[in-house]
């Protein structure tokens, strides 16, 4: 009998020294002290993704095959790998599957220009809600998502993907983003942390920022989406700031993010493999994707070294552990693989038709009638730019173009036009396919305009009523955009249907701002729905009939000249390759704006620089015309115990129910450090209002918000004294104001980093 017990005993004793604890939500402490440094390092690094390798799926059950990155499993203790997928116009995965007839196509959405033209933070987050569904159901834990640089020049290849060149708008947009997708149980990754205003040498490039700007407007909307909507993940980006790779940078991953705005969950790098992996881990970056065996080991020598402590490991490893148990594949989700694509193509119409902006409007050109004959021209009637290229591309399982959204709206089309539009197309892949171009993931190709002799645009315009015309420019990851100047069939449409005396009707579906001044002259009315998503164009086509009241305002400035934004000075607009390096194979001098890029222009970024200095503009930030007619009335602003509240009465003056995007802007006291005349401090968009109804927008500002960013001191500062708080249609049309006064001078005083490097 003893000898009985004793053995129940000693194996009972061996089976806990085996026993290992399974990871729960309530012992992440427990499992972090039971991992071995090597769990730790692999823990910390990305593992191979599933992708189709010569037409076969590789990559384990979990893994979800087009994903971007995972993060490795432990199966000893419980840990499941998890799926990092993009981003940001809808999920992207891979669509079809070897041996496998389903698909696992994503719904294409607008892209973030698009979407921070709504100045709809509810619409937003409604559709990202949709958006977060997909993510669930398709097995994966975080969309990489949203792109959320300031647009700092209009050339950056991938503005298209961002919000806007205002902080608080974009901030505002990111969190409503995330609020979004993150309401279904799965993580966001707000990008690119920091300051990756340029494609070109994105990789290397060292941007040089004051701290004011930084502060002011390159962090300024991650903070806003930090503090507000608590995304699960941040990536950091490729370049360097102020001489730091970012995902090294202490002072931005840890002091700023972590110590000041409180972030609770993990960073990850942009995808790349640089050495210095451990400087990586101490400066906070917890996660190196997509992952190498390399890093791994990194790790563990730093760790052995003393180059990295154990608790500064552990405090990644802890990280990670809290991100795991938040997510699906954690929690055992079984997801469906057959979200709703029907009902979210709806939403993603939806978004589009809400955002779209009404740039010109000659004489009521539009709406048109409906029962109109159409001479639809421009090769992106048919080659339509949904979305951009590059890793924020999505695997949709159809675009609708402009053609067929024209007719299902109910217009006749030329059909001689039409179709040899179609010829075109036709051949042009036929040639393709020939010559073996193919569409690789850094540029999907855009077919170039053709040209259209004159004199058949000439009967064209004697036999339709109408000239829509839709001009296309794609854009894309790893390259900045350049300036094209083919606006000649506009010239030549224009010329030929005002002789016949009918109109001429622009679309504009661009991945950025485009150069307007010298041609909007010419035509009668331009709308500008960017990259719609795959059902953009049927909300081009509502817009064109008045089915759907246009109420987008521009999130930028459309300058007149690329020159005007002050930020030219020091961008790579002229940048070709090598030959500009001055390619040589010795060492050379760091060259401008592709080495590093000095961000001379400071806070005077966007409307801040043009409106302040009163440049002229083609179009102002914040502009957008609708078919109703709104009038402002009531300004109320009264102080508050922290900051002021405002309101203003919206009413619908015109014919037709819409909607009315105002924005508050408000003009600081003098005294204290110089400001832009106005900034941006809040908006809001009033529901649909019948012709005669009206609305009452309340706004709340603390005084936090209007601080600006002392370096000498190294705080935030709000002056004390009165300030102006206007309301606007735009920050041209400033329609009502009133006053408060800020009765004492605040500070918020804040960690002395981020500074350049001094010569
Ligand atoms: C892009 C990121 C993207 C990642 C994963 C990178 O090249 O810069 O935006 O999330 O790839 O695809």
């Amino acid at each position: 009998m003893k000898k009985v017990l004793l053995t129940v005993a000693a194996l009972s004793l061996a089976l806990g020294a085996f026993a290992q604890p399974q990871l729960r939500e309530d012992n992440i402490e427990e499992v972090l002290k039971a991992m071995t440094l090597q769990e730790k390092a692999t823990l910390l690094v990305g593992g191979a993704r599933a992708a189709m390798v010569n037409g076969v799926t590789s990559g384990t059950a979990w893994q979800v095959p087009g994903a971007a990155g995972n993060t490795r499993p432990i199966e000893r203790l419980g840990i499941p790998g998890t799926v990092l997928a993009d981003g940001p116009a809808g999920l992207r995965i891979q669509p079809t599957r070897q041996g496998d007839s389903n698909t696992y196509y994503c719904t294409g959405f607008p892209v973030g220009t698009l979407l921070a033209s709504s100045w709809d933070t509810e619409m937003v987050e409604e559709m990202t809600k949709a958006m977060g569904n997909e993510v669930l159901e398709y097995g994966v834990d975080v969309l990489l998502a949203p792109g959320m640089n300031i647009h700092r020049n209009p050339l950056c290849g991938r503005n298209f993907e961002y919000f806007s060149e205002d902080p608080l708008l974009s901030g505002k947009m990111a969190a409503a983003y995330v609020r979004g997708i993150q309401s279904n149980g799965v993580g966001t990754s707000i990008k690119h942390y920091a300051a990756n205003n340029q494609e070109t040498n994105r990789n290397e490039n060292d941007a040089r920022i004051s701290q004011r700007a930084l502060r002011e407007i390159y962090l300024k909307n991650f903070e806003i989406a930090v503090k507000e909507a608590d995304p699960w993940t941040v990536m950091s980006s490729y370049n360097q700031l102020n001489g730091e790779y970012t995902q090294q940078k202490l002072d931005l991953l840890t002091t700023v993010l972590r110590d000041e705005w409180g972030f609770q969950g993990i960073v990850m790098t942009d995808w790349g493999n640089k050495a210095g992996t451990v400087k990586s881990a101490k400066a906070g970056n917890d996660l190196m994707e997509p992952g190498n065996q390399n890093e791994i080991d990194r790790i563990i020598a730093g760790v052995q070294d003393g180059t990295i402590s154990q608790e500064e490991l552990d405090r990644n490893v802890r990280n990670m552990l809290r991100y795991i148990v938040r997510t699906p594949h954690f929690k055992g989700y079984k997801f469906s693989n057959k979200p709703d694509l029907k009902a979210h193509a709806a939403v993603a119409r939806k978004a589009a038709a809400e955002s779209i902006v009404l740039l010109r409007n000659e004489k009521e050109t539009l709406p048109l009638k409906g029962d109109e004959k159409v001479a639809l021209y421009g090769i992106s009637a048919l080659d339509f730019v949904a979305g951009g290229t590059g890793s924020g591309d999505v695997n949709k399982a159809y675009v609708v173009n402009m053609e067929d959204a024209m007719k299902a709206a109910g217009f006749t089309l030329d059909q001689t036009l039409a179709d040899y539009y179609k010829a075109f197309v036709a051949y042009d892949k036929a040639q393709n396919s020939l010559i073996g171009t193919v569409n690789n993931w850094f540029s999907r190709r855009k077919l170039a305009e053709i040209a259209i002799p004159t004199a058949a645009i000439e009967n064209e315009a004697k036999a339709n009523d109408v000239a829509v015309v839709v001009l296309g420019r794609n854009a894309g990851e790893g390259a900045d955009r350049k300036q094209i100047d083919d606006f000649d069939l506009l010239r030549d449409v224009s010329t030929a249907y005002h002789s016949a005396g009918k109109k001429v009707v622009v679309v504009l579906n661009i991945g950025g701002v485009i150069e307007t001044a010298s041609w909007k002259h010419m035509v009668d009315a331009i709308v500008l729905p960017w990259s719609p998503g795959q059902e953009g164009a049927n909300a081009v086509a509502d817009v064109l009939t008045g089915k759907v009241n246009p109420s987008g305002k521009l999130p930028m400035t459309f300058p007149v000249n690329f020159m005007d934004h002050p930020s030219s000075a020091n961008f790579p607009y002229a940048y070709n390759g090598q030959q500009a390096r001055g390619f040589s194979w010795g060492p050379r001098q760091p060259q401008k704006d592709v080495d590093y890029t000095d961000y001379a222009e400071g806070i005077w970024v966007g409307y801040r620089h043009f409106q302040t200095r009163g440049v002229e503009v083609s179009y102002p930030f914040g502009y957008g015309l609708t078919y109703s007619y709104f009038v402002y009335s009531n300004p109320v602003v009264k102080a508050t115990a922290d900051g002021f509240e405002a309101s203003v009465t919206i009413k619908n003056e015109g014919t037709v129910a819409g909607k009315e995007v105002v924005q508050v802007y408000v003009h600081a006291p003098e005294g204290g450090l110089e400001k832009p005349d106005q900034e941006l401090k809040a908006f809001a968009k009033t529901k649909l209002l019948a012709p005669g109804e009206s609305q009452t927008l309340t706004f709340q500002v603390d005084a936090y918000s209007l601080a600006s960013f002392n370096e000498a001191a190294s705080a935030w500062e709000a002056a004390a004294g009165v300030y102006t708080v206007n309301f606007g249609a735009s920050i041209q049309d400033l329609r009502r104001s009133g006053s408060f006064k800020l009765k004492k001078a605040q500070s918020w005083p804040v960690h002395n980093v981020l500074a350049p490097v001094t010569e």
